[in-house]
């Protein structure tokens, strides 16, 4: 076998460790492994590719790695979970504006030479650039977003889709002149500033709670860009590792989609969640009572129930509550209660945000129910207890047709015997709207922070 049949085997048998590692993430019992072994084969393809290109600019690579490398695992050691989105936000734009500048240094060093690129070269040239750059200067307002560098509210300008319209057209314009005119460097870099202009508008008009499916597809448009980029090296690598993560990144982003019942278009045009939904406002309005309830009343429901479903949402995350959550349980299961933990695909703010949650506080992986799985079992429950989680539960979701989340799939609590909602006030959640489990006669409202509350419900449960 000579050398680059060695070298494209390698890059073959790591492409299917890539795609292994990946099946591997789909569950929490093998996720840290798929991650070892995706990056364990990602650092045989860099070893190869270097191999590959000889001993070209050695040092300043390997110097740029270990900088690279060191920011990274610090920064992915240290990062607080909750912190999580905007640190994938800044690593994906990372990615994309790598992809961009690959793509501009060899525009730049084919078009100092005297040869034109072919047309197919130019096409990935230009992909890898400007995507790229829609994916850098994007992903750098989601994180700022999420930082609370700047403001999480939509920030809209008159004529908002004219401009965006304008912008796109001027970017599609001049890549098409590089195929009819002489190659310029110039033209490629307008295009690249454009597009990073173009980043920055439509992102900054998008409400900070939808960042999330934001940077999901932002890390699609990375992927892509990326395996363009694998085009312009010629590093096949390159191209399917850049097409795994289009290809994940866009169904990530489509299956969070449909868990809010919404369309990918939606998201990105539709400041939704930011209280910008007047026919929110009108739905639910139901006047009805609600009954509040006290943390004593609560443990001796819990405490004699056969059946408890704990629903996590996103106010526990805020509250921080996922350790007290935990010792409930243990209370409740050392009295012979079945506990059980129901997992909305979104509940909380970014995929698999209770999952991780709940695996902080080492909640056992068998005690966790996605939404398919524990929607029969409600019937059967005694009390579900509903902790910082409002619209996953909104039973307008199955019956009031006109609600703007009328479709989506929800937790069917309003079907067990009892609901307890542990939440500070009764105002909305994510979706701004109001939620008719509240004014349910078999629910009552444990009110205040989650993490007070669950720890008062400790100490009751103890006492009873
Ligand atoms: P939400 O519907 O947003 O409700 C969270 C509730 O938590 C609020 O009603 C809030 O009520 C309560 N809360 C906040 N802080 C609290 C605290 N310290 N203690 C107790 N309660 C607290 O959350 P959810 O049910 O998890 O639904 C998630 C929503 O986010 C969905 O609409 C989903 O579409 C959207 N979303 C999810 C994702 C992903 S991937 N997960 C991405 C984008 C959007 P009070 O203020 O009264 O306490």
């Amino acid at each position: 076998m000579d050398r680059r049949n060695a070298f494209d085997l390698a890059y073959l048998a790591c492409a299917c460790l890539f795609i292994f590692g990946l099946k591997q993430l789909s569950s929490p019992r093998t996720a840290v492994r798929g991650n070892q072994v995706a990056a364990g084969a990602m650092g045989v393809v860099i070893a190869v590719t270097l191999w590959d290109s000889g001993s070209h600019n050695l040092a300043w690579i390997i110097a740029g790695m270990v900088i690279g490398g060191a920011i990274g695992a610090y920064s992915a050691r240290a990062v607080k979970m909750t912190a999580m989105p905007q640190m994938v936000a800044l690593f994906n734009g990372v990615g994309g504006g790598a992809a961009a500048l690959i793509a501009f240094s060899e525009y730049h060093i084919a078009t100092s030479s005297s040869v034109s690129l072919a047309n197919d070269a130019v096409t990935s040239t230009l992909f890898s650039a400007i995507v790229g750059s829609v994916s850098f200067a994007g992903s750098m307002v989601a994180f700022g977003k999420l930082q609370e560098l700047i403001t999480g509210s939509p920030v809209t300008m008159p004529g908002q889709k004219l401009v965006n319209a304008v912008l796109f057209l001027a970017v599609l314009g001049l890549a098409a002149s590089q195929y009819v005119g002489s190659q310029s460097e110039g033209v490629l870099a307008l295009a690249m500033v454009l597009s990073l202009l173009l980043g920055v508008i439509m992102v900054m008009a998008i409400g900070g709670a939808d960042m999330p499916v934001v940077i999901s597809l932002l890390n699609s448009f990375t992927g892509l860009a990326a395996a363009a980029t694998g085009f312009v090296l010629h590093n096949n690598a390159l191209i399917i590792s850049g097409a795994l993560v289009g290809a994940s990144g866009m169904m990530l982003t489509r299956m969070m989609g449909a868990a809010m019942n919404r369309s990918i278009a939606n998201v990105v045009f539709g400041a939704f969640g930011t209280g910008g939904g007047g026919e929110a406002a009108a739905v639910g309005a139901s006047g009805g009572q609600v009954r509040a309830t006290s943390p004593d009343d609560v443990a001796v429901m819990l405490a004699y129930a056969r059946r408890v479903v704990i629903v996590p949402g996103y106010g526990l995350a805020v509250a921080q509550a996922q350790h007290n959550v935990r010792e409930l349980a243990d209370q409740l299961e050392r009295r012979g209660v079945d506990v059980r933990y129901a997992i909305h695909p979104v509940a909380g703010r970014m995929p698999g945000h209770m999952n991780v949650l709940l695996a902080e506080a080492d909640v056992p992986y068998t005690q966790l129910y996605e939404m398919d799985d524990i929607n029969d079992e409600f019937p059967r429950t005694d009390v579900s207890l509903v902790i910082g989680a409002n619209d996953v539960v909104n039973p307008a979701a199955n019956n009031t047709p006109g609600s703007p989340i009328y479709g989506m799939p929800v937790l069917n609590v309003d079907r067990s015997a009892a609901v307890v909602v542990l939440k500070r006030s009764m105002n909305t959640g994510f979706a701004g709207i109001e939620n008719e489990l509240f004014y349910d006669p078999k629910t009552t409202m444990l009110f205040g922070d989650a993490k007070e509350s669950i720890m008062n419900l400790v100490s009751a449960v103890k006492a009873v």
